[in-house]
């Protein structure tokens, strides 16, 4: 056979962020044999950018806190097309999953009567992040990692990067992987494949997303033919880093406003107070970022492109004991004291709604064999996600799906791969190897920069036509693209993998923002300013013979229990 080698498992899980390892942790728990590989070193997940806590209904903090609240702000701030069957499972099993992770060895803040600490986040209505100062998902990580690391039944591969899924009879029968460091092939042969790849925050220039965060995992999918949903929400976090250039639109977390940091602009008005004159800085993010973005774009940001956020007045005790991380961030990477001066920030793209369409009780997608998890996964967050929403998104549907396909690998065999399929992947990957070709890096920042420019946090039919002109042709250079040298540690032969699949998630994006002609949470089109209750839809996109098919999903009538606990503007 050819230069590969072959590894058979039972479960391939493809990510090693919160949602993969707690996947991961609960398939092997249940007796399943588990690989996970990972693009980039274990650890490196964009989860640590989930900073400011995990939203629980523990009612420790404000005892009027419940499930049923929480499942209202979920459902409020995807603006009434998240799907209520992902939401209620998550505010109802959200406070045992923390629990859970306290018992596996994950340390939170204690309130003087030693119960878990929760703060304030924006658009919650009680106080509900549970939370490690400022570094959750870190101490998420931290936890499973351990617990995976020490598991018999589980392989973790890092810096394996997956080119394709393989299918059989309609059902993936596992993955061909490129190692790296070494530049050799693996194939995983796996009874069921669990996608946990997070999203695509890359296809941005400012993003609080680490380099990994590519859509691999989602292009991956939608080859293979999964139904993908929403894929026009993405949201901007109302505060990332804008000077220095080198850490613009690192993350700084909501929990600085939860704890009392108030935003003003050059001339020194706490400007929310007239976007949003109760919930103020606490508002929804979408809300948040928006008010961000017009006091810039009218000219009261500074210099930077940033406004400020202004926590000093907490003073240095209370900042070091709640804000640690923002401490050291801003004084290594700009020589700012936040407990002195203030932060400047402006919205940096944070998080994908939109992903791989699953079964709310199974976690499986549309191809038989295939689930999806987390961030890659869609239906929880619809057109907006709650702060901490998806630390707690990533326990209850990792534990879940990682349960299900435990069960689900008990009536399936291994499946060998047909060698043909092998080697003619192999030669498609080896084919970035070549001399004077179009330069992948690039093409990445013209998509980038169009991504940008064109479908931010404002759009129009003007600028998503220019972009989707644009992602067409980087989509006909992409054939030509590649590097020179050989594949072992090779950034730009990586980069080549990289854009193809960044090209394919934008175009996604652009369609469906073309489609949403209304505005609705994360999805903003000044040319159709407000919501339109023709569109308490879903948009869904396939892959066919012809190209990409769409259609729409509604989720079945909401049971009356749950009716009832949402508010009556809801078709306003
Ligand atoms: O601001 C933050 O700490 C981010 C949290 C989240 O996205 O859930």
């Amino acid at each position: 056979m050819g230069d590969f080698k072959t590894i058979t498992t039972d479960v391939l899980v493809i990510g090693a962020g919160g949602s993969g390892l707690r996947a991961a942790e609960q398939a092997v728990a249940e007796g399943a044999n588990v690989t996970v590989v990972s693009k980039s070193l274990l650890g490196k997940a964009h989860t640590v950018m989930a900073e400011g806590g995990i939203a629980a209904s523990l009612g420790d903090v404000d005892p009027k806190d419940n499930w049923e609240v929480h499942f209202m702000d979920t459902m409020v701030e995807g603006v009434y097309i998240s799907d209520w069957r992902f939401a209620e499972r998550l505010a109802k099993e959200a406070p045992d999953r923390v629990f859970e992770l306290e018992e596996m060895g994950a340390l939170f803040d204690r309130t003087p009567e030693k119960k878990i600490m929760q703060r304030a986040f924006g658009a919650h209505t009680y106080r509900r992040l549970c939370h490690v100062g400022d570094k959750t998902g870190l101490e998420i990580i931290r936890t499973l990692e351990d617990r995976i690391l020490h598991s018999e039944n589980v392989n973790v591969f890092d810096e394996i990067f997956i080119t394709k899924l393989f299918e059989k009879d309609g059902k993936v029968t596992g993955a061909l992987g490129i190692d790296l460091k070494k530049g050799t092939f693996t194939v995983f042969e796996s009874k069921a494949t669990i996608i946990a790849t997070g999203g695509c925050g890359r296809i941005y220039e400012v993003t609080s997303n680490s380099w990994e965060t590519t859509g691999d995992g989602l292009a991956l999918a939608f080859n293979a033919g999964a139904e993908m949903m929403d894929m026009e929400m993405i949201q901007f976090h109302p505060t990332g880093m804008v000077w220095p250039p080198g850490v613009k639109g690192l993350l700084v977390t909501e929990g600085v406003r939860g704890e009392g940091g108030v935003l003003l602009n050059t001339k020194g008005e706490r400007f929310m107070l007239k976007y949003s004159p109760e919930k103020k800085e606490l508002d929804a993010r979408d809300v948040v970022a928006r008010s961000i973005y017009r006091e810039i774009t009218e000219g009261r940001g500074t210099e930077h492109g940033g406004v400020y956020l202004d926590i000093s007045h907490k003073g240095s005790q209370f900042i070091m004991k709640k804000l640690p991380g923002m401490y050291e961030q801003f004084m290594d990477f700009a020589g700012v004291d936040i407990t002195k001066e203030k932060m400047e920030v402006a919205p940096t793209v944070h998080y994908y709604m939109g992903g791989i369409k699953v079964d709310p009780n199974t976690g499986m997608s549309s191809v038989k064999g295939l689930f999806a998890i987390g961030e890659a996964a869609t239906g929880v967050h619809g057109a907006n996600r709650l702060g901490g929403n998806s630390l707690a998104d990533l326990l209850v549907f990792g534990k879940t799906t990682g349960s299900n396909v435990a069960a689900y690998i008990s009536s399936v065999n291994n499946s060998r791969i047909d060698s043909r399929d092998i080697e003619s992947e192999i030669q498609r990957v080896k084919s970035f190897i070549k001399e004077n070709a179009e330069n992948p890096y690039k093409l990445t920042e013209e998509l980038r920069k169009t991504m940008s420019e064109n479908v931010g946090i404002v759009r129009d039919e003007e600028g998503l036509d220019k972009a989707i002109k644009k992602i067409k042709e980087i989509q006909s250079r992409i054939k030509d693209i590649g590097v020179s040298g050989g594949m072992v540690f090779n950034p730009g032969f990586l980069q080549c993998m990289e854009l193809e699949n960044m090209s394919q998630i934008a175009e996604l994006l652009v369609i469906g923002a073309k489609m949403r002609k209304e505005s609705r949470g994360a999805h903003y089109r000044k040319d159709y300013p407000k919501k339109d209750r023709n569109w308490l839809k879903n948009i869904v996109f396939t892959k066919n013979q012809n190209g990409i098919k769409t259609s729409f999903f509604i989720p079945p009538e909401m049971p009356d229990y749950l009716k009832k606990l949402l508010p009556e503007e809801k078709y306003d």
